[in-house]
């Protein structure tokens, strides 16, 4: 792999400053941010004062624990427009997502936003080994999800050439990077596998492709996944992070040259992690849910909301602000089976460890009589899928997640092929359980 670090010269001075001067602008930043809340939505106005807190109680950072939570609800329930602060007119762009259930989640962007989300993408993407004049495939999908706008406007920021080919037609997304020869891609790790069996299909070299890096999120994957990546294509396989609700790609973007954790773009967004059930704000180190205020968002500003991503926060490295660890999952994909929590990233850890399976998985749920049970679909790897091979495979499997989650499942090793492939955002958990 071809060693990549940023020029220094290049990074925003924000980046490297202090911790006091970060600290002291995002609470210059965060005054004014929960004001425009308070003086602009209606929502926060009530629950504000019905919480017996007003903006002027702001006086340091810590301050902000007195302020009560946004959901992914109130976004619902003030559908479409209701929580944007600024006039109707002055929003330049929609997004939306879709999510599994219910109404759509609606978030809006004032001019001055979107300059600052691809400033913040164009910086992450200089964190993730790419610069100025290199050129960068977008495969996250376009239209109301974020991922491909965020990604694109980003790019242009940077200086790079942008192939905005979008998600889906994975022969023509090879077609396209061996014909264009494109430094850098950015696409959900689930579809880059799928864009891996492409090139094993028409016999192709995916480490003689040009990608030297590969800026992956809008997904859990692990580390292990890392490696997989990393080592079929022969590049640099880093963590991009975000939300819709917050921004979109960009909250967050780990850095090549330490590949340990997101940076949070602390200068944009404040972190708080705390326990999900009490709501209490735990210490740096802790693992809980990630809750973000943004501090320069006009139309649609977000206080204390509640990510349901869990997490634990991490002194800087690379760059001054802090770093989130790669996330675990979830508190929505959490699985609890006979009383054990699982994650499917637990389950992705030990896929990928077991010799002779393909990097492809899915959990499914069902009822065993009474009791919650769960099945993992995997399948062999073209030169392991004899009867014998699978079978040792299955039994393989079987007993690491015995062993390291602690719990007991059926595995079903398929042919190749067998396992649904993931279009974007890959489905790791299917739910059988009151469909039997
Ligand atoms: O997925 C934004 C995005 C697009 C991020 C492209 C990165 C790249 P949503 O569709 O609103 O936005 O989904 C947000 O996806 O709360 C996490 O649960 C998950 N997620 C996003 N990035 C990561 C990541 C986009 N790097 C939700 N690791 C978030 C793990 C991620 N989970």
């Amino acid at each position: 792999m071809e060693e990549l670090s940023p020029n220094r010269a290049e990074l925003d001075p924000i980046e490297i400053a202090s911790i006091d001067e970060i600290r002291a602008l995002q609470l210059e930043r965060l005054k004014w941010s929960v004001r425009h809340a308070y003086d602009n939505v209606a929502m926060y106005r009530a629950r504000f004062d019905a919480a017996g807190v007003h903006p002027d109680d702001l006086q340091s950072l810590s301050d902000l624990a007195k302020f009560p939570f946004t959901y992914k609800n109130d976004l619902r329930d003030n559908y479409p427009f209701g929580l944007f602060a600024v006039p109707r007119e002055e929003i330049m762009r929609i997004h939306a997502s879709s999510g599994t259930t219910g109404k759509a989640t609606v978030v809006g962007y004032t001019a001055r936003d979107i300059e600052n989300w691809a400033d913040l993408v164009a910086r992450s993407l200089r964190a993730s080994g790419l610069r100025k004049g290199d050129m960068v495939h977008v495969a996250y999908g376009y239209g109301l999800f974020t991922g491909g706008l965020g990604a694109h406007y980003g790019v242009e920021r940077l200086g790079a050439t942008v192939i905005p080919m979008s998600g889906g037609q994975t022969e023509k997304q090879v077609g396209l990077i061996t014909d264009f020869k494109p430094d850098g891609i950015m696409v959900t790790p689930s579809y880059m596998l799928n864009i891996l069996e492409q090139y094993h299909k028409v016999g192709l070299d995916p480490r003689e492709s040009s990608i030297k890096v590969g800026v992956f999120g809008a997904e859990p994957w692990t580390d292990a996944m890392r490696k997989e990546v990393e080592d079929a294509f022969d590049m640099h396989a880093v963590d991009i992070y975000g939300l819709s609700e917050i921004m979109g790609p960009g909250v967050a973007n780990e850095c090549v040259e330490t590949k340990d954790g997101p940076v949070i773009w602390e200068d944009h967004f404040l972190p708080e992690i705390i326990d999900p059930v009490t709501g209490d704000v735990l210490p740096d180190g802790e693992m809980g849910e990630l809750v973000f205020t943004t501090l320069t968002k006009e139309g649609l500003p977000m206080i204390r909301y509640r990510t349901r991503d869990l997490t634990r926060l991490m002194p800087g490295t690379a760059r001054s602000m802090r770093r989130m660890e790669k996330i675990t999952g979830r508190s929505d994909d959490m699985i609890i089976l006979r009383g054990v929590n699982v994650f499917p990233s637990q389950i992705e850890e030990q896929v990928l460890a077991t010799g002779g399976l393909a990097p492809y998985y899915q959990i499914e749920l069902f009822k065993s009589g009474r009791m919650d049970a769960m099945r993992v679909h995997v399948e062999a790897m073209p030169d392991a899928a004899d009867n014998l091979s699978k079978t040792a495979a299955a039994r393989m499997l079987t007993k690491r997640i015995k062993d390291m989650v602690g719990v007991s499942t059926e595995i079903i090793v398929g042919e190749p092929g067998e396992v649904e492939r993931s279009q974007g955002k890959a489905r790791r958990v299917v739910d059988n359980r009151g469909k039997e």
